[in-house]
């Protein structure tokens, strides 16, 4: 069975202690997140997670056949246009160019971009077209295991519930796993089966939460519903300092 695994993850930054004591086991099939506030860790740890940062102390073991990304920002290779940026897993991994370039075609249609934006450079999209090209890059080459790192916290909130959707059809079908980071708890109830609660300074652990209900039957009165149960829970409140008076 695919699994990433953590086990007794500490990290420094300097004489700064960033993150103590992480363990979670994320399995197949599974959508986990990591919530907390802004500072807490969750970047770092999403980077040791998947490897762009060296595991100091303690383990991450991923047995996932594949992964990929998608950030925040875009990331997009500025002298390349969108589908070759799309393209550019696929190519890496070996794919045929004809058959990089056809794919890459389907999933931008798939991601809501039109034909007449294929040619165009990352300068002249968008926000919201960058982010849709950076989704559809991340899933063209269907990861087994997808790192996302607050990847609907810049986008309207049109856009941000297409895409959402668009995960949430993959996660219903048990296509895809998912180590979901965001600051936004009602983002994670949608998507995630559990939450890992962190807390800042250093970043740890201090609660989990897990959510059965398939996702594709998630609607918004049940996030509003769990977002206000969660909102009364003691490490919540104290871990995103809200002050609810
Ligand atoms: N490369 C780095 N070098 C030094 N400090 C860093 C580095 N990256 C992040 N930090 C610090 O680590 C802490 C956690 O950052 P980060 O993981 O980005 O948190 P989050 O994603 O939860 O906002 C912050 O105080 C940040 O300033
Ligand atoms: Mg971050």
């Amino acid at each position: 069975m695919e699994k990433l695994e953590v086990k007794n993850l500490n990290h420094h930054f300097g004489f700064t202690e960033i993150l103590r004591d992480i363990n979670f086991t994320l399995k197949k099939g599974e959508v986990l997140s990591v919530v907390g506030p802004s500072g807490g860790g969750k970047t770092t740890l999403m980077h040791l997670c998947a490897g762009l940062l060296d595991v100091e102390e303690g383990s991450v073991s991923n047995t996932f056949a594949s992964s990929s990304f998608a950030f925040q920002e875009a990331r997009l290779l500025p002298w390349k246009n969108v589908i070759d940026n799309i393209a550019l897993g696929l190519l890496a991994s070996g794919e045929k160019r004809s058959v990089a370039i056809e794919k890459s075609r389907e999933i931008a249609i798939q991601f809501g971009l039109d034909e007449n934006d294929f040619e165009k450079f990352p300068k002249d999209l968008s926000g919201g077209m960058k982010q849709r090209v950076s989704f559809a890059r991340a899933l063209v080459v269907k990861p087994s295991l997808l790192f996302l790192d607050e990847p609907f916290s810049a986008l309207d909130i049109g856009l941000k519930k297409e895409l959402q959707g668009i995960l949430i059809d993959m996660i219903s079908k048990k296509e895809i796993s998912i180590l979901f980071i965001t600051h936004d708890l009602m983002e994670a109830i949608r998507l995630s089966d559990e939450i890992l609660l962190l807390k800042a300074d250093p970043g740890h652990i201090v609660k989990k939460f897990s959510y059965e209900l398939s996702q594709n039957l998630r609607d918004d009165k049940y996030v509003y519903g769990e977002s206000a149960k969660i909102l009364q829970d003691a490490e919540i409140i104290d871990t995103f300092e809200l002050e609810l008076k």
